[in-house]
C-alpha cells in the first residue's frame, strides 16, 4: 500500500446512487446512525462518504473549499464531528478537474490547499472524481489525469492524516488503449479505483439495475493482477435495499463482489432495509471472504453457457468458489475442488456461505443455480467434522 492504509478493501455507505444531489447534513447523519442500529457498522461498514453536492458553488475569498450553506449550514468539520462521535469515518468527494460532475468547484490548481482542508475537517477518505479534466497543450490526456492524480495523491500524505484514497482515474479511460495503464498508474497511487461506468441510480429499474451489476462484474473480473492489500478495483456501489432487484440479485452482487475483493459501499436508504437486504449485506461469512487478508482478487477458472465459476484462494489454505448463472433459467453448474486451485485428493468440507450448511465432498462443487443467482461455497480440505444443517438467512444473518 502506498499510504499503508486500506489492507482489506474498504466498507461503508455512499450517498450517491440512491439520493445523487438531494443531500443534506441530517440525511447524512440519519444514515451513519442507520449504519450503527443495524449492526452493520461493527461488520466492518465503517465509513460514511458525502458525494458530490455538499459544496457551495464558489470557493471562499481565500480559495478554500467551503460547504453548501443551505444543506451543510454547520459545515463539514462538523459533520465529520457527527460521524467520528459514532465511531465511524468521515468520508468526503472531490474532482481532479475544474469542476465536479455534478458543476461544483475542483481541485484542478488547489490540490495541497484541498487536501488540507480536508485534513482539517477531519477526513478520514476521499473519493476524487475525473469530469472536467482540461485538455493540455503537447500532453496525452492520459499523462495529463496521471500527473494530476499523482499530485492529489501525494498532497494526501503530505498533511499527515492518514486518508484513504479512491481515485476514479480509470473510470474515464475505459474502453480506450489507455485504460490498463490507468489502472497500473491508479494502484502505485491510490488505495482503490473506479474503473469504469456507473452502477444504476436508485431510481432506475429493477432491469437497468441488474444489467449494470452484470456489466460492472463483466469489467471488473479479470482485472485481478491489479489488486491486493492496500490497493483495490472498484465496480462501484451495493444496491441491496433498492426497489426493483430481487433477493437472489442481490445476493449475487455480494457474493460475486466480495469473490473479487471489492470495496462493499453501499449505497441505498439504510433506515427502511428489508430483512433480506440486511442479511445479504451483513453476511459475515460472506464479509470475511471479501476482507480475507491475503487480499486475492477471485478470478474465472471455468465458463460455460451463460455461467462463470469463480475462485478465491484465501489465507488459511480454504478456497472462495462462486458458481454464477448469469442466464435467465435456472442450471447445474459444477466443476471441481481441483479447477478451484485444490490439487489432490479429498476428501473436503463445503460451507455454504449464505446458509451456512455444511457438506462433505469428494471433490465435486455443484448446484442447482437460479437465474441470475449464485452459489457460493468455502472450500476446506479435510474430513467434514461439523456438519451443519441450513439455517434461513434471515434468522443467519450474521449477527
Ligand atoms: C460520477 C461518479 C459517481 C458520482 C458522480 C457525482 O458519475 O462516477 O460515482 O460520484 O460522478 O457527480
Amino acid at each position: 500500500s502506498y499510504n499503508g492504509l486500506a489492507l482489506t478493501p474498504p466498507m461503508g455507505w455512499n450517498d450517491w446512487s440512491y439520493y445523487q444531489c438531494n443531500i443534506d447534513e441530517s440525511l447524512i447523519v440519519a444514515q451513519a446512525k442507520a449504519l450503527v442500529s443495524t449492526g452493520l457498522a461493527k461488520k466492518g461498514y465503517d465509513t460514511v462518504t458525502t458525494d458530490d453536492c455538499w459544496m457551495a458553488g464558489s470557493r471562499a475569498a481565500d480559495g478554500s473549499l467551503q460547504a453548501d450553506p443551505v444543506k451543510f449550514p454547520h459545515g463539514m468539520a462538523w459533520l465529520g464531528k457527527q460521524i467520528h462521535a459514532l465511531g465511524l469515518k468521515f468520508g468526503i468527494y472531490e474532482d481532479e478537474g475544474t469542476q465536479t460532475c455534478g458543476g461544483y468547484p475542483g481541485t484542478w490548481g488547489h490540490e495541497t490547499q484541498d487536501a488540507n482542508t480536508f485534513a482539517s475537517w477531519g477526513v478520514d477518505y476521499v473519493k476524487l472524481d475525473g469530469c472536467n479534466v482540461p485538455t493540455q497543450p503537447g500532453r496525452s490526456s492520459l499523462q495529463t489525469y496521471r500527473s494530476a492524480y499523482e499530485k492529489f495523491s501525494g498532497a494526501l500524505v503530505a498533511t499527515g492524516r492518514h486518508m484513504v484514497f479512491s481515485d476514479s482515474m480509470p473510470a474515464y479511460f475505459e474502453g480506450s488503449s489507455d485504460w490498463m495503464a490507468s489502472i497500473s498508474d491508479a494502484s502505485k497511487v491510490s488505495n482503490l479505483w473506479r474503473e469504469g461506468a456507473d452502477t444504476a441510480l436508485g431510481q432506475q429499474s429493477g432491469a437497468a439495475k441488474w444489467s449494470a451489476i452484470a456489466y460492472n462484474y463483466g469489467y471488473n473480473v479479470g482485472l485481478g493482477q491489479y489488486a491486493g492489500p492496500g490497493h483495490w478495483n472498484d465496480p462501484d456501489f451495493l444496491l441491496a435495499g433498492d426497489d426493483g432487484l430481487s433477493t437472489t440479485e442481490i445476493q449475487s452482487q455480494m457474493s460475486l463482489w466480495a469473490e473479487m475483493a471489492a470495496p462493499l459501499i453501499s449505497s441505498t436508504d439504510l433506515t427502511k432495509l428489508s430483512p433480506q437486504a440486511l442479511a445479504v449485506l451483513g453476511n459475515k461469512r460472506i464479509i470475511a471472504v471479501d476482507q480475507d487478508p491475503l487480499g486475492v482478487q477471485g478470478h474465472i477458472v471455468q465458463q460455460g453457457t451463460a455461467y462463470d465459476v469463480l475462485t478465491k484462494p484465501l489465507a488459511n489454505g480454504d478456497v472462495s468458489v462462486v458458481l454464477f448463472n448469469k442466464g435467465t433459467s435456472s442450471q447445474t453448474i459444477s466443476t471441481t475442488a481441483g479447477a478451484a486451485g485444490l490439487g489432490g485428493s479429498g476428501p473436503f468440507q463445503l460451507t455454504d456461505l449464505v446458509d451456512g450448511r455444511v457438506t462433505a465432498s469428494n471433490g465435486v462443487i455443484a448446484a442447482d443455480v437460479p437465474a441470475h443467482g449464485t452459489v457460493m461455497y468455502r472450500v476446506h480440505r479435510g474430513a467434514s467434522t461439523k456438519l451443519a444443517p441450513a439455517v434461513s438467512p434471515s434468522f443467519d444473518n450474521g449477527t
